[in-house]
C-alpha cells in the first residue's frame, strides 16, 4: 500500500521504516528539513535497535522522505500522523500540531483516503480532526478518520511494532477499517515473520498479535488508559518499595511474590527513582484533564503522580543519609537517559536528580552509553561552570568518586566489572536507584550498597558501623 508518515519523530520514524519492511511505500514527512536531509543522508538521529538497518534496507526504495506534505497526501492511501502532542500548562496535550496537519491534509485530498492518528491524543481527536477536514469544505465521501494507537517503546521500538500483543485499529466505517486492515495484513496473516531478513522475534511474542478493530473513540481511550495503568503499576511497587525499607523487607521478594500472580504479571512492576519519559508523565497528565472535562474525578491519576514526584525526593534523602552533606562532593552517575536503551532525555529522572545534586553544590562526572549528547546539549551552563562533566566510560565517571550513583536502567550498567569498580572509586559506596545488583554480591565485593526498598548492605567482614575510611557512621 501507499502509505505517508507525517512526523518523523521516535514514532513516526520507526513506524514509518516498520511499514516499509513489510512491504509498503511509504514517505516519511517533515517540517524540519535538517532533520530530512539527515536521513536522506543516510544518518540515524535516535538511537533505537534494528532502525539503523530498516533504514539502510529501504532507504531510497520503499521508504523516501519529504517536506512536500500535499504531494506525499496525493500519492498516497492512507495517511498516518505522528507529530508531537506536547503538554500545555494546564496538563492537557497540545493538539496545534495535529490541527494544522489535519488543516493542510484537507486541502491535498484528491480521491478516497483514511487519515489516522497515530500520535498519543485524547478521546474527540478524531471527531475533531474531521471536523476541520470538512470546515475545508471537503466531500465527507471521500476520507475517514481512524485511530491507531502506537504501544512501541523506545529503545525497542522497531521490536515492538512488530511483534505487538495487540494492534488497535479505531475506525468509524467499514470501508476505513478494510483499509487498515489491509496495512496490518502481513503481521496478522503471519506473512511477514516467515519472510527472509525479518526482524529477529522476540521470546514472549506471540503470533500472530491480535487485530483489536474498536471505535474511534474507544481506540483514543485505550491508549490513555493502558499508559496511565502502567504508570500506576510503577508508582504502586514504588509505594510498596517505601513499606518496604520502613520495615526491612525486600521489595525485589515481594514483586516476584506479587508479580508471580499471572492476574497481576511481573513486567512494570521494577521499584525504582520513578516514571520519566515523553509518554507517561505527559499523558497520565492529560488523561486527567481529559476525565475532567467529561466530567469524572481521577483523583487515582494524582495520586500517581504524586507517588512518582516523591519517589526521587526519596532518592536524594537517600543520598543524604549516604554522604552526610553534599556540598563539594565528587559523585560518578551512571545514566542519563529516562530508561536504558534510549539516548532520549525528555523528563528523564536522572537529569531531574542530577540537577537537584548540582543545586546542593555536588560536582558530577556522568557516562551514559547514548544520551550523553543529548544532556550536553541541555546542560551547557553547568559544563561552563565545571559543575558536570561526562566520562567515556562508567569507569572513568567513577574514578575517585565519593559515591556512584546509577540512575538509568541500562543492561551494561547492570554487568561491571566490580573488583575494578571499587579500585577506582575513592569510597566503595554505590547508590542504586534501578536495583541492578544483588544486595549480597555487592556486599562481597566490599560496597557499601543502597538499592530501593531493599535494606542498606555493607561489606563483608566489615561491622556496619563502621566505613572502609575508617569513620564511624553516626
Ligand atoms: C510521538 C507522538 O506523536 C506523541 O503523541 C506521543 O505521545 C509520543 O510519541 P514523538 O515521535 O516522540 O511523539 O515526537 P517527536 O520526536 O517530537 O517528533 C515529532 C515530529 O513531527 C518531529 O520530527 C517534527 O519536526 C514533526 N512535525 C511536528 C511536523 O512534521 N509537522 C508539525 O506540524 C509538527
Ligand atoms: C511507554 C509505554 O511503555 C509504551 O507502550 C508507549 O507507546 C509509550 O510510553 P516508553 O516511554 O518508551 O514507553 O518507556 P517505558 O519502557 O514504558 O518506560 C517508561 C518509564 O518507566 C521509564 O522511565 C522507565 O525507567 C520507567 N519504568 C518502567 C520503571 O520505573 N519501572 C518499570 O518496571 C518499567
Amino acid at each position: 500500500m501507499r502509505i505517508a508518515m507525517v512526523g518523523s519523530g521516535y514514532v513516526g520514524l520507526v513506524a514509518g521504516a516498520c511499514f516499509a519492511d513489510l512491504g509498503h511505500q511509504v514517505v516519511i514527512v517533515d517540517n524540519d528539513e535538517a532533520k530530512l536531509e539527515a536521513l536522506k543522508n543516510g544518518q540515524v538521529p535516535i538511537h533505537e535497535q534494528f532502525l539503523p538497518e530498516l533504514l539502510s534496507r529501504h532507504r531510497g526504495k520503499g521508504l523516501e522522505f519529504s517536506s512536500n506534505l500535499q504531494e506525499a497526501v496525493q500519492a498516497s492511501e492512507v495517511i498516518f500522523v505522528a507529530v508531537g502532542t506536547p503538554q500545555t500548562e494546564s496538563g492537557e496535550a497540545d493538539l496545534s500540531f495535529v490541527e494544522s496537519v489535519a488543516r493542510e491534509i484537507s486541502g491535498a485530498l484528491d480521491g478516497y483516503k483514511v487519515i489516522v492518528e497515530k500520535s498519543t491524543v485524547p478521546v474527540y481527536t478524531s471527531e475533531w480532526v474531521r471536523k476541520v477536514i470538512l470546515q475545508n469544505g471537503t466531500d465527507p465521501g471521500c476520507f475517514d478518520v481512524a485511530s491507531n494507537p502506537e504501544f512501541l517503546r523506545e529503545g525497542t521500538g522497531v521490536t515492538d511494532f512488530l511483534f505487538p500483543d495487540r494492534i488497535v485499529i479505531g475506525c468509524d466505517s467499514e470501508r476505513s477499517a478494510e483499509v487498515l486492515r489491509k496495512v496490518y495484513a502481513p503481521m496478522t496473516d503471519g506473512s511477514y515473520y516467515k519472510s527472509a531478513g525479518a526482524i529477529p522475534r522476540p521470546d514472549r511474542a506471540s503470533l500472530p498479535p491480535l487485530l483489536l478493530v474498536t471505535s474511534s473513540k474507544s481506540a483514543e481511550l485505550i491508549k490513555h488508559a493502558s499508559n496511565s495503568f502502567l504508570a500506576m503499576k510503577i508508582s504502586f511497587i514504588n509505594a510498596v518499595a517505601s513499606i518496604c525499607e520502613s520495615v526491612g523487607a525486600d521489595v525485589n521478594q515481594v514483586c516476584q511474590g506479587v508479580g508471580s500472580d499471572s492476574r497481576i504479571g511481573r513486567r512494570f512492576l521494577n521499584p525504582g527513582i520513578g516514571y520519566g519519559g515523553s509518554c507517561f508523565p505527559k499523558d497520565v497528565l492529560a488523561f486527567r484533564a481529559v476525565a475532567r472535562e467529561c466530567g469524572y474525578d481521577f483523583r487515582l491519576l494524582d495520586e500517581v503522580m504524586h507517588i512518582n514526584e516523591e519517589q526521587r525526593t526519596r532518592f536524594l534523602r537517600k543520598v543524604r543519609s549516604a554522604l552526610w552533606t553534599l556540598r563539594g562532593k565528587n559523585l560518578g552517575v551512571l545514566g542519563l537517559a529516562f530508561k536504558g536503551g534510549t539516548d532520549d532525555i525528555r523528563e528523564s529522572p536522572a537529569l531531574f536528580l542530577i540537577q537537584a545534586l548540582l543545586q546542593e553544590g555536588c560536582h558530577i562526572t556522568a557516562y551514559d552509553p547514548a544520551a550523553m549528547k543529548r544532556a550536553e546539549e541541555v546542560m551547557q551552563t553547568e559544563i561552563r561552570q565545571s559543575k558536570i562533566k561526562f566520562a567515556a566510560s562508567a569507569y572513568e565517571a567513577a574514578n575517585g568518586a565519593d559515591a556512584l550513583l546509577i540512575l538509568t536502567e541500562w543492561d551494561e550498567f547492570a554487568h561491571l566489572d566490580l573488583d575494578r569498580l571499587n579500585q577506582v572509586l575513592k569510597y566503595p559506596i554505590v547508590i542504586d536507584g534501578r536495583n541492578l545488583y544483588d544486595s549480597e554480591v555487592m556486599s562481597a565485593h566490599g560496597f557499601t550498597y543502597y538499592s530501593v526498598g531493599r535494606a542498606v548492605s555493607h561489606p563483608d567482614g566489615v561491622p556496619s558501623t563502621v566505613l572502609r575510611n575508617g569513620a564511624k557512621r553516626a
